[in-house]
C-alpha cells in the first residue's frame, strides 16, 4: 500500500481542502479537534467504552461479519457525549466542508451517522467498499449526497489500523477494483480526520498490534433528503435534542428540509412545522 493521500491542516483555506477532496477523492485534515477538545472528548467516552463488549449481533450476518467480534463500538453518540452534541458535531470545520460540497445539492445536510469504532487488536481490514452504496437506489452518476469521515482518536498508524483507502476511485468504474499499490493508509496524528466521498472506496484497517485499541470515530453527513443509517431521532431522542445548541438539532435532522425556494417543497415538518422551532417553544 503506497498511494499517498493529500493532507492540509484543518485551519488551511476550505478552498484548498475541499478541491483535494473533490480532485482526489480523499484528503487528510491535521488538527481538526484542538487537543483540549479531544482530551476532553477522550475522557467522556472512556467509561463508556470500558462497559461495551465487542462482541454483539448486528442487524444480519452481513454486517456481524463486517464489524466482526473486535470492534467496540458507540451509536448515538449525542445521546451519549454532551461533548459530541455540543462541540463535535456542529464544529465549524465540517459545516465548511459541507457548504462547499453538499450545498448546492440540498437545502440543507445533516448527519447520517455517527459512532466511535474502537478496534481492537486483531481487527481484520474491513472490506473494501463505497459508503454511497448503503443507497444503491440512487442513480448514477448524480451528485455527491454524502461527506464521510474517519476522526483519529488516538495517533493512526498502518500497524494499528488506520483507515485504508483508494484515491482517485471515486472516479473508476464502478467494477474497478483497486490493486495493491493504489491504495494507501491515513496516518495521522490523534485530532485529524480522514474525509472522503462517498464513492471513494475505502477500509477500517487491520489491527495489527497485540495490545493496543485503534480508537476512531466515523462520522458522516448527506444531503437533507435522504434517508439516514442512524436513525437519528430515535437515537438522539427529542427530550436530549432540546439541550443541544440549535445547530446540533438541525445537523441530528431535525431542521425541516425545506427546497420551495428551488421549486420543491418540504420534507420532515411536524404539524406542517418547522420541528427545530417546536424545540425551541417546548413543544417537541
Ligand atoms: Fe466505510
Amino acid at each position: 500500500m503506497s498511494a499517498s493521500v493529500p493532507r492540509h491542516p484543518a485551519s488551511a483555506p476550505t478552498a484548498a481542502i475541499v478541491a483535494d477532496l473533490l480532485e482526489h477523492g480523499v484528503v487528510i485534515a491535521e488538527g481538526v479537534l484542538s487537543p483540549d477538545l479531544l482530551t476532553r472528548f477522550n475522557a467522556e467516552i472512556d467509561p463508556i467504552l470500558e462497559q461495551i463488549s465487542p462482541k454483539r449481533s448486528y442487524l444480519n450476518p452481513l454486517l456481524d461479519f463486517f464489524y466482526g467480534d473486535r470492534v467496540r463500538q458507540i451509536t448515538g453518540v449525542a445521546s451519549q457525549s454532551r461533548i459530541f452534541g455540543a462541540e463535535v458535531l456542529c464544529h465549524p470545520f465540517y459545516t465548511a466542508v459541507c457548504d462547499a460540497v453538499l450545498g448546492a445539492n440540498c437545502a440543507n445536510y445533516q448527519l447520517n451517522v455517527a459512532q466511535v469504532m474502537d478496534r481492537g487488536p486483531g481487527a481484520e481490514q474491513q472490506l473494501l467498499h463505497r459508503d454511497e452504496d448503503v443507497w444503491i437506489h440512487l442513480p448514477r452518476p448524480h451528485p455527491e449526497v454524502q461527506v464521510a469521515s474517519v476522526i483519529a482518536l488516538v495517533d493512526f498508524t498502518a500497524e494499528l489500523g488506520a483507515t485504508v483507502v483508494a484515491p482517485g476511485s471515486h472516479r473508476w468504474e464502478r467494477d474497478r477494483r483497486p490493486e495493491p499499490d493504489e491504495l494507501g493508509h491515513a496516518e495521522m496524528p490523534a485530532g485529524s480526520a480522514v474525509l472522503y466521498l462517498g464513492s471513494t472506496i475505502h477500509a477500517g484497517g487491520r489491527n495489527s498490534t497485540t495490545d493496543r485499541w485503534r480508537r476512531g470515530m466515523h462520522m458522516s453527513f448527506v444531503v437533507g433528503w435522504l434517508r439516514t443509517e442512524d436513525n437519528n431521532y430515535l437515537s438522539t431522542p427529542p427530550a436530549v435534542a432540546r439541550t443541544l445548541p440549535r445547530r446540533s438539532q438541525e445537523l441530528l435532522g431535525y431542521a425541516a428540509h425545506d427546497a420551495i425556494a428551488s421549486g420543491g417543497g418540504y420534507l420532515g415538518t411536524v404539524d406542517l412545522l418547522d420541528p427545530v422551532d417546536l424545540l425551541a417553544r417546548g413543544r417537541l
